[in-house]
C-alpha cells in the first residue's frame, strides 16, 4: 500500500480498539497506558539529548539497592511517578529507586483500580556508553476497596495477578511492548508525529532459538547443574553444527527484547556470593515473565514458575531463566 493510504495505528488507538469489544470496560487501563506513554516519550526525550547535556554520569548516591544512582534513573523515575500521580488511573507506585511505595492518597487516585511498579531505568550501567536502556512496568488491580488509599498488600501480589506488563527500550529506535492477556504487542514511536505505532503485532517467542545471554563472568559461582548446562549449550547442534550464540548486552530489557524475536534463554542466576541474584522479583521478574509466557515462552527461577512465586517485600530478589519454551525445558534437566 503506498505510504499515504497506510493507516498507522497508534497506541491509543489500538488500546481504544481492544476496548471496544468489552462494553463494560471503564477504559482506565488505556489511560494509564496512555499516561505511561507520555512518561516514556519525555524520557526519551531526554536519553537522545543525554551527550549534548550534563544529565550523564553518578548523581553520587547510593540507591535503595545499594547501588549508584545515574541521572537518567532519577528523571526516569521522577516522569513516570509525577504523570502518574497527575493523572486519574493509578492509586499507586513501586518503584526500584524508591524505598517504599508510594501511595497517592488523594480523592481521585483512590478511586483508580490499578497499582503500578516499574524500573524506571533498566540497564542504568550502559547510559554513559550509548548503549539500549529501556523501562520495565507492571500493572495490578488492587486488592482493596477502591475509594480508600492503597495498602501495601496490593503491591505485593504474585506476578499471575498482572493485568499488563510492559517495557520500553530507548535504542535505535524506541519501542514500547506491552502484554495483556489477550496478547503481546510492540509499537514504535514515530519521532515525526510523537506518537507510538502498532509495528509488532501479536509477537510470538519462538519455541526454540540458539542464543544464550548469560553473564559467564559470574560462571565460576554458578551451580553445578548450570554449569553443565553451559557446557550443554557450547557443545556442536546437530541441525546446524554450531554452539549456542553468545548475546548478553548487560541491559536485561534489551536481551529479553531481542530473545523474543529471534529465540533465545536469559538468565541471571543465584551465586555463591548471591543466591537471590540480582534482578527485582516485582519490577524486573514479573512483567518480563509476563510478557514473554503471553508470547509463548517461560519463565522459572530455575525450579519454580517466577509468576507464582509470591513476594513477602518489594524489593525481593530473584534468581530468573526466561525465553524459548524448549530451550528453557532443555535447562531444566540441568537443573536439581
Ligand atoms: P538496573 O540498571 O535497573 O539496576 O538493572 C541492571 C540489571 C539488568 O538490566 C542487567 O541484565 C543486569 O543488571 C546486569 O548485571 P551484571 O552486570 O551483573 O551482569
Ligand atoms: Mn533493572
Ligand atoms: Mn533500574
Amino acid at each position: 500500500m503506498d505510504p499515504i493510504h497506510r493507516k498507522l495505528i497508534t497506541l491509543e488507538e489500538f488500546t481504544i480498539m481492544e476496548l471496544r469489544q468489552f462494553p463494560k470496560a471503564t477504559g482506565e487501563l488505556s489511560g494509564l497506558l496512555r499516561d505511561i506513554s507520555l512518561a516514556a516519550k519525555r524520557v526519551n526525550a531526554e536519553v537522545n539529548k543525554a551527550g549534548l547535556v550534563d544529565i550523564l554520569g553518578d548523581a553520587g548516591w547510593i540507591n535503595v539497592q545499594g547501588e549508584s544512582v545515574k541521572k537518567l534513573d532519577e528523571y526516569a523515575n521522577h516522569q513516570f511517578i509525577g504523570v502518574l500521580r497527575e493523572g486519574i488511573n493509578c492509586c499507586g507506585i513501586g518503584s526500584e529507586e524508591n524505598k517504599e511505595e508510594l501511595i497517592f492518597d488523594d480523592p481521585m487516585n483512590n478511586q483508580s483500580k490499578y497499582v503500578m511498579m516499574m524500573d524506571p531505568l533498566d540497564g542504568s550501567g550502559n547510559i554513559d556508553v550509548n548503549v539500549s536502556i529501556g523501562t520495565i512496568f507492571s500493572v495490578y488491580r488492587r486488592t482493596t476497596p477502591t475509594g480508600s488509599a492503597a495498602r501495601i498488600e496490593d503491591f505485593l501480589q504474585p506476578g499471575n495477578r498482572q493485568v499488563a506488563a510492559g517495557y520500553i527500550i530507548y535504542g535505535p529506535s524506541t519501542i514500547m511492548v506491552y502484554a495483556t492477556r489477550r496478547g503481546v504487542n510492540g509499537f514504535t514511536l514515530d519521532p515525526s508525529i510523537g506518537e507510538f505505532c502498532l509495528s509488532h503485532r501479536q509477537i510470538r517467542c519462538p519455541e526454540q532459538g540458539r542464543i544464550l545471554s548469560m553473564n559467564l563472568g559470574n560462571m565460576k559461582e554458578f551451580s553445578p547443574g548450570l554449569k553443565k548446562y553451559i557446557d550443554y549449550t557450547q557443545e556442536q547442534d546437530r541441525e546446524t553444527g554450531r554452539p549456542y550464540t553468545q548475546r548478553y548486552i548487560g541491559s536485561m530489557v534489551a536481551d529479553i527484547h531481542r530473545n523474543l524475536t529471534k529465540g533465545g534463554i536469559f538468565g541471571y542466576p543465584a551465586t555463591h556470593t548471591r543466591p537471590e541474584g540480582k534482578l527485582r522479583l516485582l519490577y524486573e521478574c514479573n512483567p518480563m515473565s509476563f510478557i514473554v509466557e503471553v508470547a509463548g515462552g517461560k519463565a522459572t527461577n530455575g525450579r519454580e514458575r517466577i509468576l507464582d512465586l509470591k513476594p513477602n517485600a518489594i524489593h525481593q530478589r530473584s534468581p530468573m531463566f526466561i525465553g524459548s519454551a524448549s530451550m528453557m525445558v532443555d535447562l531444566e534437566r540441568f537443573m536439581p
